[in-house]
């Protein structure tokens, strides 16, 4: 089944391309504590583009989707709380992603494989994107996040501006639809029950 945050297997690097202007500053680097307290807490899932026809099909069926990340720096771990609305239905998911520091990457571990994601901040702290399959053009995939489920025109412009460093055009982008989110009433229970726990 299709995970938001990660949905192909990505092998070794070559990094985005660095001819043009708007590429030279994407680049994966090494994942350090700093990392970490940034991508802590609350994402939404907003756009994607997959051109591996099985991770494209994964990423049709999410019609929107949200999650936690909670970092353990010690542990070198990210526990990932994700609801996904599928087929008008809530989903959810617990689980750990494993954080790769030095390459850059988070992966998990599901269907007997390891999953790579690379992580690519942007100037703007309030989104980022994975990215998969870099070195292969037919495969090539990325994923968009942003602290809100929509974000403004400025921020989606420089998920475009990534894509296109990547020769990967607007229309074979995928967005989520924030209007079918089935998973408010489940988050608040959970929001709840964590309440409840921490009080006794
Ligand atoms: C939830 O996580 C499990 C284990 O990682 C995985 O097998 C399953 O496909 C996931 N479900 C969804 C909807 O992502
Ligand atoms: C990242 O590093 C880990 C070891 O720290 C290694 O097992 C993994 O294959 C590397 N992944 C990539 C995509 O380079
Ligand atoms: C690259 O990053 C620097 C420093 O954050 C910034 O000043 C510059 O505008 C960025 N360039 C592009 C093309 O985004
Ligand atoms: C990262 O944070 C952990 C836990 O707070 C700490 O043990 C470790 O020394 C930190 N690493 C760096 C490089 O600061
Ligand atoms: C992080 O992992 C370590 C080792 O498993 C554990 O002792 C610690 O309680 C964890 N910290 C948090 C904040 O969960």
């Amino acid at each position: 089944m299709a995970l938001p945050w990660a949905l192909a297997v990505l092998s070794l690097l070559p990094l985005l391309d660095a001819r043009s202007l708007v590429c030279t500053n994407v680049t994966a680097r090494p994942i350090t504590n700093a990392t970490l307290d940034r991508i802590a807490g609350k994402w939404f899932y907003v756009a994607s583009s997959f051109r591996d026809a099985e991770f494209k099909k994964s990423a049709q069926e999410i019609e929107t989707a949200f999650f936690y990340f909670a970092p353990n720096k010690t542990e070198g771990t990210i526990e990932l709380r994700e609801y996904l609305t599928i087929k008008d239905k809530c989903v959810y998911n617990f689980s750990y992603l494993n954080i790769q520091w030095e390459n850059g990457t988070l992966s998990k571990y599901e269907s007997g494989r390891e999953h790579f994601a690379h992580l690519l901040l942007l100037e703007d702290p309030r989104t980022y994107i994975f990215a998969f399959h870099l070195e292969d053009e037919q495969n090539r995939g990325m994923s968009f996040y942003a602290d809100t489920p929509e974000p403004t025109q400025g921020q989606m412009d420089e998920f475009y501006g990534v894509l296109a460093c990547l020769g990967i055009s607007k229309s074979e982008v995928m967005h989520t639809d924030w209007k079918k989110n089935q998973c408010e009433q489940l988050e608040k229970q959970h929001k709840e029950e964590r309440r409840r726990e921490e009080e006794s």
